[in-house]
């Protein structure tokens, strides 16, 4: 049996090593639609490797050249590829785009039939109770923590868990105070130490915002109560989450540190299929260290665990000024301190109301993009 897989952010991190995945299955997998932005020559590439896939680009004028290059259409804008989304035909829909942007295709997908294969953690911060209401029996986990904790608690009792554990490998920056932290460059803070992803999410992680969006994305998840979510440090990122049940048992989950592990699982699940990569090897691998995070340095787990539990519209603001703090310092015009700071400020500002649309959450998305651009220029 093959899974038809229609992949939303073919060209970045996570969507190419899906598309690894798949030319590892030929038998298995089948790609049925194919969506980016503007990684032009990346997505004609991907595209000729699938000729039968559909085509979709969010940037119209990126579309159109890749439509010239290809000769055959190529769905221009973001409505085409929350279409895409939607349509009939696909078993799993991988949305791996990055940001707020991906909130609507989870939910277009949601109102279909296919399985969320959810890398875009963004759209359950942004959307939660109203993504979640729509079949949280069907998003599976992309991002390696969940994927652990959702396999950990497969054949578990709901009632059952006391505690998740979510790992953080603590990011470049481990260890740094505050003051050692001004003044880093982009290159600095893009250099993490155990994964290669896309710039966005490498930042998260140098910030801990990373480990704050996970937090508020396992809440949703698995229906945990914030209290007894922790996160703890785990520099070799081996342990990828553990669950501590009632009865004291811990579950834990151990593997690589290869994204391509937890996409295939969410292909192949409740099946498994052959490792695609080398696995653990526990006679060489040492020791396993855990700790506590420090709070003071990375203000940005704080924030956000106060965000998720003021709930209704203030992780989806948390979240748009985190992307524009991120994106200011990537573009060289905010230090890396400002982030949290940044993002902090805008919080200040918003009193949440429970979001009764996609409309409303665009709404206040909009305004605190606003906000955090004032922030930054010092307006
Ligand atoms: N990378 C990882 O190892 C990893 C691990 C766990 C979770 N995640 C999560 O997975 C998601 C993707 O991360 P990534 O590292 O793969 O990011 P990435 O490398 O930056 O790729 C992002 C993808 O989304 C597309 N895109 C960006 N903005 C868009 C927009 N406004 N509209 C439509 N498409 C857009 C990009 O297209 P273009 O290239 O054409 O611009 C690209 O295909 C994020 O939510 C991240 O937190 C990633």
């Amino acid at each position: 049996m093959t899974v038809a897989v229609t992949l939303l952010g073919s060209t970045g991190s996570i969507g190419r090593q899906t598309l690894d995945v798949a030319r590892r299955y030929p038998d298995r997998v089948t790609i049925v639609a194919l969506a980016a932005r503007g990684s032009v020559d990346r997505f004609v590439e991907q595209a000729r490797e699938h000729p039968h896939a559909r085509r979709a680009l969010a940037d119209p004028e990126a579309a159109r050249r890749a439509q010239a290059v290809l000769g055959r259409p190529v769905l221009a804008g973001s409505a085409a590829l929350v279409d895409l989304a939607r349509e009939p035909g696909a078993d799993v829909v991988v949305n791996a785009l990055v940001g707020a942007a991906g909130l609507r295709a989870s939910i277009a997908t949601l109102e279909g039939t296919a399985r969320l294969a959810l890398a875009n953690k963004e759209s359950l911060v942004v959307g939660g109770t109203l993504l979640t209401g729509l079949g949280l029996d069907r998003i599976v986990p992309v991002d390696s923590e969940h994927s652990a904790i959702h396999q950990c608690l497969t054949g578990e009792p709901a009632h059952g868990v006391s505690r998740i554990w979510l790992t953080a490998s603590g990011g470049p920056f481990r260890g740094r105070t505050s003051a050692e932290l001004t003044g880093v460059t982009v290159a600095e803070a893009l250099a993490h130490p155990r994964w290669t992803m896309g710039p966005k999410i490498t930042i998260d992680s140098a910030t801990l915002m990373n480990k704050g969006l996970e937090v508020i994305e396992a809440h949703y998840l698995f229906g945990t109560e914030y209290d007894r979510i922790t996160v703890v440090v785990h520099p070799q990122s081996c342990v990828h989450s553990m669950v501590e049940f009632t009865d004291g048992s811990v579950k834990a989950h151990l593997g690589a540190t290869d994204m391509r592990i937890p996409i295939q699982y969410a292909l192949s699940m409740p099946g498994r299929w052959e490792c695609p990569v080398e696995p653990v090897d526990f006679l060489t691998i040492g020791r396993l260290d855990f700790e506590p995070p420090d709070p003071e340095t990375f203000r940005a787990l704080g924030l956000a665990y106060a965000a998720g539990r003021a709930g209704g519209t203030m992780p989806a603001v948390m979240n748009a000024a985190n992307e524009v703090a991120v994106a200011a310092f990537l573009a060289g015009t905010t230090p890396f301190l400002s982030i949290a700071e940044t993002v902090s400020r805008v919080m200040d500002l918003h009193t949440p109301v429970e979001p009764g649309s996609v409309e409303e959450l665009e709404a206040v998305d909009a305004w605190a993009r606003r906000e955090a651009s004032a922030v930054i220029s010092g307006d």
